[in-house]
């Protein structure tokens, strides 16, 4: 019964987070919205597809119209996430073989559509890098008022990278204590070497550390306040919560200064072999269960 209790609040608190993390998008380009958004790690099991799920309902629960693009082509879990078992996906749509309208799917959201991808795909960065994937991309962005691509790790598999010139933002997922520093930091540059626009950093698996978390903010020198010692902080010094520079779930936060202000050494390269071939089994094992 606690547990079931503890659960419930976490997940509450992961929608809230996502609602902070749309608004702060929103936020970032008032004149020039950012409409389309990748959502990407650097290893595996960062949260990546959960925080793509919870942001494409955080969009539409605002009640603007917002798309969920399975660009996992390796590990697909949106549609069993979303409980949803699309007749056809991207890839008969890129081939002619079924029209949009017939692939999207609609969720027990409203508001919230949902476009799949086959399993099996043998080529997945040769999709996304395909002339027709562009100009689908392309229609989303005229027909929803925000689309949301998961995609696997950038540390990874370059699919993310590809994505992300395609879009308006990309957003990077970080398991804090978790993911290593120079994983991030060579994920980032990757990101930046593709001319992505990285608008920040979503950190995840932070749940469970109270409602409180969310009531503090951060002093322009990079305190955490607490709000009951607002009044306290009296160095001046303190940043309105509107324009704290953000540092937690939900909080966009410059990745930019994050990232780059860690250092890159490459030595993230030996592990991003054993991802790869550790991804790929996953991603049978998941397949043949949802066959
Ligand atoms: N913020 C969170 N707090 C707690 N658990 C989480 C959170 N986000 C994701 N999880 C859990 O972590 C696991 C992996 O999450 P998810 O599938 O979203 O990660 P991913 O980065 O998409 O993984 P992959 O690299 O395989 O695509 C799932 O069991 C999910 O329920
Ligand atoms: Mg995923």
């Amino acid at each position: 019964m606690a547990k079931k209790k503890k659960q419930s609040s976490n997940a509450l608190e992961v929608q809230n987070a996502a609602k902070t993390l749309f608004a702060n998008i929103r936020f970032m380009s008032p004149d020039d919205p950012i409409k389309s958004i990748v959502v990407t790690s650097s290893v595996p099991n960062e949260g990546k597809s959960t925080c793509s799920v919870e942001l494409a309902r955080a969009i539409a629960t605002s009640g603007k119209t917002a798309l969920l693009v399975e660009a996992d082509m390796r590990r697909r879990t949106l549609a069993g996430m979303l409980n949803v078992r699309p007749a056809a996906g991207a890839y008969s749509v890129l081939t002619d073989a079924t029209p949009l309208g017939a692939a999207i799917a609609t969720t027990t959201t409203p508001n919230l559509y949902f476009l799949d991808i086959e399993p099996n795909i043998p080529n997945p960065a040769d999709i996304l890098s395909s002339k027709r994937y562009r100009k689908l991309v392309g229609l989303l962005e005229d027909t929803y008022d925000y689309v949301v691509f998961d995609t696997p790790p950038v540390g990874t598999f370059v699919d993310a990278a590809i994505l992300s010139t395609m879009v308006d933002g990309t957003v990077m997922v970080v398991k804090p204590n978790s993911t290593k520093r120079a994983e991030l930091v060579d994920a980032y540059g990757q990101l930046k070497k593709a001319d992505a626009n990285v608008l920040g950093i979503c950190a995840t698996f932070c749940e469970g550390t109270g409602s409180e978390y969310y009531y503090a903010y951060y002093t322009s020198s990079g305190e955490r306040v607490k709000a009951g010692e607002a009044a306290s902080a009296s160095s001046g010094h303190a940043a309105l919560p509107d324009s704290r520079p953000a540092r937690s779930a939900g909080h966009g936060s410059a990745a930019g200064r994050s990232a780059s202000g860690a250092r890159g050494s490459g030595r993230a390269a030996s592990s991003q072999a054993a991802n790869r071939a550790g991804y790929a089994g996953q991603a049978d094992a998941a397949g043949r269960a949802r066959r």
